[in-house]
């Protein structure tokens, strides 16, 4: 029986730099791309700013010989409760891997060879990329390509919660302290369970950051890392929030998207 190699190749949080040799190599040796595109009605007809940074990584490092195939991204149903809707969210969150889940199958059965997903940052790092595969794989063999068995083999990428430290050129717990991660919609309750050091990722709006129990808080922002508009921003949360928001607007005005990612550490004697 032959084999079908599946590569999850993480590429840096956005610029064409942060890329491994490693994933360089993996790139360079699939037959083709697999590119989640966010269908036109969900992005109002623009195109995805996200798969043209894909296709500028592409570009830079396998050249015009690469071979992307675009599948449209079923759109996730979003919802906005926080911590008492946990079990909402993860229904939602399922129903959405589901459909990528045949999305995927779909490419794959349609064009043989081996096949590359590039994943933002690191695939170990709030990316489903991983679990949309273990799905795939679940399906009967027929579903993906004639029966044969596939190997799918994972490159690291540097994910934004590393480019965020070295910008700010910090070390992200202090010695012997446990670091937390988490996402914006969880901040709160990781703070009640008395985290001190965490990383946020996933930020919908900063809007959790206003609550006065965090405003003397340290705080080491970083907007599009790795990319030609990054932002930078530290200082106490209360002090430097107005200049976070301002510069999460500007970014999305200059980039036509935001992603940012912050570490949070509690005052000393709080601590
Ligand atoms: C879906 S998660 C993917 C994370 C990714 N797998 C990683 O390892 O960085 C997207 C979140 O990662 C963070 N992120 C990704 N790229 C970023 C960047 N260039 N600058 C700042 N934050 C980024 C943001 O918090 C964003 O909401």
């Amino acid at each position: 029986m032959s084999t079908r190699r599946v590569r999850v190749i993480g590429i840096g949080p956005g610029g064409v730099d942060q890329v491994t040799v490693e994933a360089v190599a993996a790139m360079r040796s699939v037959d083709w791309f697999l590119v989640l595109d966010k269908a036109a009605s969900v992005r109002d007809g623009a195109p995805d700013p996200l798969v043209r940074a894909r296709e500028a990584v592409l570009a830079r490092h396998v050249g015009p010989s690469a071979t992307v195939v675009y599948v449209d991204d079923p759109p996730r149903e979003r919802r906005t409760g926080a911590v008492g809707a946990d079990a909402d969210y993860r229904a939602a969150v399922a129903a959405w891997h589901d459909a990528r889940t045949e999305r995927v199958a779909d490419a794959m059965a349609a064009r043989p060879g081996d096949v590359g997903f590039l994943v933002w940052g690191d695939p170990a790092f709030y990316d489903s990329t991983l679990r949309v595969l273990d799905r795939v794989a679940d399906l009967p063999a027929s579903r993906t390509g004639s029966g044969e068995a596939v190997e799918v083999n994972v490159l690291p990428g540097i994910s934004a919660l590393q480019l965020l430290a070295a910008r700010h050129r910090i070390v992200l717990h202090e010695v012997g302290h446990p670091l937390h991660v988490t996402t914006g919609r969880a901040l709160r309750s990781a703070v009640d369970a008395g985290q001190r050091n965490i990383v946020v990722m996933l930020n919908r709006d900063l809007d959790e950051l206003e609550q006065t129990d965090l405003a003397a808080w340290s705080l080491w922002w970083g907007g599009n890392l790795g990319t030609t508009t990054e932002r930078l921003v530290t200082g106490r949360v209360a002090e430097v929030l107005p200049q976070v928001r301002a510069a999460r607007d500007r970014l999305r005005a200059a980039a036509g998207w935001v992603m940012d990612v912050y570490l949070l550490r509690a005052p000393e004697g709080e601590r």
